[in-house]
């Protein structure tokens, strides 16, 4: 069975609510697949993870072109994966992604959808729908042994 969990975002002050509600739930060493078009939110969402967590905005908010960002400056590590300009899991591997993933941060992996194979199969799989110019549908999807009462806090954070 899956654990699933809708919300809706009318604005970015929205988006930010999630990241904030997740920075707040998820477990240390959870890994995070953000799926979605370019401009979807992927980005916004981890920042305002790392945000809540005390990394200051400044540093979230430079626009390097690294394939991992590690903000270790907040209460718990934040590592930002951007796949968009992997070619291929072998790629991915080169980075040494189990490190991060077996480590004690919190994950989250950009267009994770297209590197399903290199992700742990316990993750929370989140999938961004653009549906306006500020409008933006989430749905959370626990995957493997990921524990469903995460979703359930999300779920009472963002009642
Ligand atoms: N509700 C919203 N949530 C997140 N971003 C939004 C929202 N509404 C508008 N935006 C805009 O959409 C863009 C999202 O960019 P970004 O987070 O970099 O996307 P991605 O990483 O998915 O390519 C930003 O320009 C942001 O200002
Ligand atoms: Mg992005």
């Amino acid at each position: 069975m899956t654990a699933r969990l809708l919300y809706t975002a009318s604005d970015e002050d929205e988006t930010r609510r999630l990241g904030e509600a997740l920075a707040d739930t998820l477990p240390v060493g959870s890994v995070v697949s953000l799926i979605g078009t370019l401009g979807a939110g992927k980005t916004a969402l981890t920042s305002a993870v790392a945000a809540r967590l005390g990394v200051p905005e400044t540093e979230t908010a430079s626009p390097t072109f690294v394939l991992i960002k590690e903000y270790t400056s907040g209460r718990v590590p934040v590592y930002h994966f951007d796949t968009y300009r992997l070619k291929d899991a072998d790629e991915f591997y080169e980075l040494g992604p189990d490190e991060y993933f077996d480590g004690d941060g919190l994950c989250f992996v950009e267009w994770g959808d297209r590197f399903e194979e290199v992700l742990p199969p316990d993750r929370l799989d989140i999938t961004i729908t653009v549906l306006g110019p500020t409008r933006r549908a989430f749905e959370l999807a626990g995957r493997g042994g990921f524990p469903s009462s995460v979703l359930d806090a999300l779920r009472e954070k963002l009642a």
